[in-house]
Parts: structure tokens; C-alpha cells; sequence
């Protein structure tokens, strides 16, 4: 399959607090308290940060296509299902995610401070966006976090050897806190690409890589329409040709420990998750203090000087210094801030069409945005 021809793409570059403004103004067409206004702004505003534009502010106008069909629940909150001390469930509603999982992580964090760890289940909670926030949420408190997390939607990703979507993007997450140092954030979808990065592609018309995408008969494509548009191809693993079967792994022990067991539910062949354009994540997430594992400032000082050893290996010809995970998040943030945010004019038209439908003013959207007309 041949890819789109790339066309000129208008770009919107707007600077982070105007960009926050006119998003607050969107999300405030919800009917959010405040608070959530602030908590599912604050968090796309940060993926768009931090690179991530695919779970960035143009997820908006799938929200307000799951809100409008009656599927996203606005001021919900994570309500505690079972609380064991150690072991918490949690069920998100489906409310916000950027509020479920801040409220449920501020839970399990308690908990691991005062026991030592905490296990904790999310369960039917809508988008939890970047799982690198919650993270970074546990690594503020100078916890290490795992999380599993599986995406209740249409499914987009095919099993390894498969020509057939089975289940999401199901992304995986690590985070180690350094108490001098940002975190390490390790935070990736177990496709090959998240499936946003292929509607930005697909809204800026230009060709993924090729390993990326099969057509609906199972051929590889460089065309992102197959995984925005219908007739549906779907995403490959990540792993490449001699490593999908890893990410494929990977992915399926995220939709058992997500889906199964952290929200008694998996991604089959069930109309409700291919009709509906609500996102359903569960997320299975375990937190451990380093201090209380009695291995605290040994921890630290080999976490600190085991980065310093990798990262003292020269670069390959052709490749940058090595890095650790997290840290290519933090430079792109430090740019963005410093130059503004990028905003494809396909995605802006998006949001302000989703503006519209939530009866909010455009006008005054562009406006804080500081955009003309
Ligand atoms: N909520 C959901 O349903 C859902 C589903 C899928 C993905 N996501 C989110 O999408 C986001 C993007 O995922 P992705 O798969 O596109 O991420 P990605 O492919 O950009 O990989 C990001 C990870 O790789 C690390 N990394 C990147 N370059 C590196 C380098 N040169 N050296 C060392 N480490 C490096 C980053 O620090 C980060 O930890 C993530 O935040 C993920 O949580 C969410």
C-alpha cells in the first residue's frame, strides 16, 4: 500500500499558558468542578509537553464524543471497592481518568508510604492518558511504580502473526525516583507506535514508517488511515521483525493484569467496546518504598551510579548519547515551554468542532489562544 502524499501543514504555535487558557475553556463545556477542569487540562497540556502529542489536548474531541454519546461521567470519583491495607481496587465510573488516577494513586501512595507497598486496581476508569503521570505521581513520593494497564475500545493492535485487531495499545509503564535527579519514566504503548500517533499523522497526511501498520488483509502499509478510518487495518506489536513476539507478550500480560484482574474485563468481541467512542483503561499498578525494603540509600546510590555507567558508553556512529527513560520527555519539555506548543491546524479545527458541540464559545477559545479571527 502506498502511503499519503505529505501535504503543507498549517501549525498553530502557542504558547503554554495561553494554550492551558483556551483548553480550560473547552474542558469548562463539560459542566467540570474546577478542579477537574485543572486536572484533565494540566495533564494533556503535559503529554503535549513532554512529546506526547498523540495523548496530548487532541484527545478532546473524543472526549466530548464519549461524554455526548453518555459514556464519559463528568465530577465522578474513584470509589474504593475493596481496601485489604496493601491491596486497594478502585472503580473510576468511567470518570475522568486524570482524576480517577490521581485520586487513586494519592490513595496507593499513602498506603505504600505507611506499609511499605501497595497493589492497586483500577478498574472502568475512562482515559488515563500518559501513564508516565502517574508515575511521576508515585515518584514524587519517592516510590517506584509499575503499572499494566489495558484500553477498552475498538481493538488495534494485532497479535503477533495475526492480520486481525485484538485488543489496544496497552501500554506499560516503570518509574524509579532519584532523589537528586528527575525520575526515570519508562512509559510506552506495547504497539510499535501509540495508536494517536498515527491519527496525527494521518490528520498532518504524511506516511509512518513502514513496520508500523498492516492493511485490513494483513499486508504491511505506511498509510496511517488503516488504524483512524474505517475499513480497519490494525497496529503490529513493537518488537520489530525479530522481537514482536516481545512486544506482543508484553501486551498480553498488560490486558490479563489490567483488564482481568485489576477490572474484570478483557477486550473480546463485544459490541458495546466497537459501537462506543469512550476509552476504558484498567490499570494494575504496584508500589514499593525503597526505604522500607531496608535498601533506601543503597538503592539510590546504585540507581545513580548504574545510569552514570550507561550512559558512559560512547554513542554509535549515527546515534545520539545514550539516554536514560524519561529523559528525552524533560528536553522536549524544556523546548516546548520555551517555544510554545505546536498545534496542527487539523487538530485545532477538531477541538474547536468538539468546542462547539459542548455548546462552548469558539470565539473566546481562539481567543485565549491568542489565534487570530
Ligand atoms: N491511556 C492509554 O490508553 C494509552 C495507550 C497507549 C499509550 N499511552 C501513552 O502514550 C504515550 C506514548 O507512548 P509511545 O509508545 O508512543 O512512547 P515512545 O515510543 O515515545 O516511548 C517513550 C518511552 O521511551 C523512552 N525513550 C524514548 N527515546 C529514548 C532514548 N533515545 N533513550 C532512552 N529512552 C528513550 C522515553 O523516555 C519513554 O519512557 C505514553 O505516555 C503512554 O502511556 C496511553
Amino acid at each position: 500500500m502506498t502511503a499519503p502524499a505529505a501535504s503543507a501543514v498549517t501549525v498553530h504555535r502557542i504558547p503554554h499558558d495561553r494554550l492551558c487558557a483556551a483548553m480550560r475553556v473547552v474542558v469548562r463545556g463539560f459542566g467540570s468542578t474546577p478542579d477537574e477542569v485543572d486536572a484533565v487540562v494540566d495533564n494533556l497540556v503535559e503529554a503535549n509537553l513532554r512529546g506526547h502529542d498523540s495523548h496530548g489536548i487532541g484527545m478532546l474531541p473524543r472526549y466530548a464524543e464519549a461524554f455526548l454519546e453518555g459514556s464519559l461521567q463528568v465530577n465522578a470519583h474513584a470509589r474504593v471497592d475493596l481496601d485489604s491495607g496493601t491491596l486497594l481496587r478502585v472503580d473510576g465510573g468511567c470518570g475522568f481518568g486524570q482524576v480517577i488516577g490521581r485520586e487513586a494513586i494519592d490513595l496507593a501512595v499513602e498506603r505504600a508510604r505507611r506499609h511499605g507497598s501497595c497493589l492497586l486496581a483500577i478498574g472502568h476508569s475512562h482515559h488515563l492518558g500518559r501513564i508516565g503521570a502517574w508515575a511521576e505521581q508515585a515518584a514524587a513520593a519517592g516510590l517506584v511504580s509499575v503499572h499494566f494497564v489495558n484500553v477498552m475500545a475498538r481493538p488495534i493492535v494485532a497479535p503477533h502473526g495475526g492480520a486481525q485487531a485484538r485488543y489496544g495499545t496497552n501500554p506499560f509503564c516503570v518509574g524509579v525516583p532519584r532523589p537528586d535527579a528527575p525520575p526515570l519514566v519508562l512509559d510506552f504503548a506495547t504497539s510499535v507506535i501509540a495508536q494517536g500517533k498515527t491519527r496525527v499523522a494521518h490528520n498532518q497526511g504524511v506516511a509512518i514508517e513502514p513496520g508500523c501498520v498492516i492493511d485490513p488483509q494483513g499486508h504491511d502499509s505506511t498509510d496511517p488511515r488503516w488504524t483512524v478510518v474505517p475499513p480497519f487495518g490494525a497496529l503490529l506489536p513493537f518488537g520489530g521483525e525479530l522481537g514482536a513476539h516481545k512486544g506482543y507478550g508484553l501486551a498480553l500480560m498488560c490486558e490479563l493484569l489490567g483488564g482481568a484482574l485489576a477490572s474484570g474485563m478483557t477486550l473480546r468481541d463485544q459490541p458495546e467496546n466497537l459501537d462506543k467512542r469512550r476509552v476504558l483503561n484498567g490499570m494494575f499498578s504496584v508500589l514499593v518504598d525503597p526505604q522500607a525494603l531496608g535498601g533506601g540509600s543503597a538503592f539510590d546510590a546504585e540507581v545513580g551510579a548504574f545510569v552514570d555507567w550507561v550512559k558512559s558508553a560512547p554513542a554509535r556512529p549515527g546515534f545520539e548519547p545514550v539516554q536514560v527513560a524519561g529523559e528525552p520527555e524533560l528536553a522536549r519539555r524544556a523546548q516546548r515551554l520555551a517555544e510554545g506548543l505546536a498545534v496542527d491546524a487539523t487538530t485545532w479545527g477538531e477541538i474547536e468542532q468538539a468546542a462547539a458541540r459542548l455548546g462552548v464559545d469558539v470565539a473566546a477559545v481562539r481567543r485565549e489562544a491568542g489565534l487570530a479571527g
